[in-house]
């Protein structure tokens, strides 16, 4: 048996007499993708900051790779990383530069080998020396959550991970996210958009008015609903689907 990668019980948090979270209960094995669905001001950014020891919880407990996140804050931070909703980049850095900063930070050695294999991986090896003020959002995504990545922490927050990306640009960014669910890292993503649970998580927790009130596979909540009926459609292309069409899917975009 192995232990969750993270557990949350009974978490609760106000803002003054706002009460964002009402009583969280959530367990997320590890390896595993789960996407935190809810509507803006639903508390997402908030769970994320608790899970993340940025934020105390008012009750309940929230362990992390194991660790207690008021207990243990430090042995938190070393097991996570947090790719928040804005970026973290320095944009009068260069993309490498920024990851070889991070990898100092983190007493890595070899921080230049580590900034030159994940602008590998992530397609910015061109882009590399050039400042990340000059990159597009997509490339900005790419390369913040490439910092997140530095040092392999076992659990990763992504907080609205799309969020402001074009269509391609959003498929690059969940290409990297199923690359790390394959490679074992649990990822806990919360996301405004359906599609991105649908396209990514092996769970789906969908927040609202303070409590989790659905947990499950897709399969899981589909089911929640009365069974499909049959329509006969013709089935138009979406918007996405021309516009990809259009644009084409691929080419290095820096
Ligand atoms: N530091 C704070 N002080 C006061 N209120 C706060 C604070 N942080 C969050 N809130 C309030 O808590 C609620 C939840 O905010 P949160 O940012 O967690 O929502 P969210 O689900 O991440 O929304 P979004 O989809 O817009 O990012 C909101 O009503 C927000 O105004
Ligand atoms: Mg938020």
């Amino acid at each position: 048996m192995t232990s969750p990668a993270i557990r949350i019980e009974g978490l609760t948090k106000s803002f003054k007499d706002v009460h964002v979270l009402r009583g969280i209960d959530l367990t997320v094995e590890p390896g595993t993708v789960v996407a935190l669905l809810g509507s803006n001001g639903a508390g997402k950014t908030t769970l994320v900051r608790i899970l993340s020891t940025l934020v105390k919880a008012d009750a309940g407990t929230a362990t992390v790779h194991g660790f207690d996140v008021a207990g243990s804050p430090a042995e938190v931070r070393e097991s996570i990383s947090l790719t928040g909703q804005f970026a973290a980049v320095d944009e009068v850095l260069s993309g490498r530069e920024n990851l070889v900063l991070v990898a100092r930070l983190r007493h890595l050695p070899h921080p230049a080998e580590i900034a030159d294999g994940l602008l590998d991986r992530f397609g910015l090896t061109e882009a590399g020396r050039r400042r990340a003020g000059t990159y597009s959002g997509g490339m900005r995504r790419r390369l913040d959550i490439a910092m997140s990545l530095i040092g392999d922490p076992p659990v990763i927050f992504l907080d609205e991970p799309t969020t402001g990306l074009d269509p391609q640009a959003r498929i690059e960014v969940w290409e990297t996210i199923r690359g790390l669910a394959a490679s074992g890292t649990t990822v806990l993503l919360t996301t405004q958009y359906l599609d991105e649970a649908e396209q990514l998580a092996d769970r789906i927790a969908i927040l609202h008015e303070g409590t989790i009130i659905q947990n499950g596979t897709l399969a899981e909540l589909k089911r929640l609903l009365p069974p499909a009926r049959v329509e006969y459609v013709e089935k138009q292309p979406s918007l996405e689907d021309v516009f990809l069409a259009l644009v084409g899917q691929e080419g290095d975009r820096s």
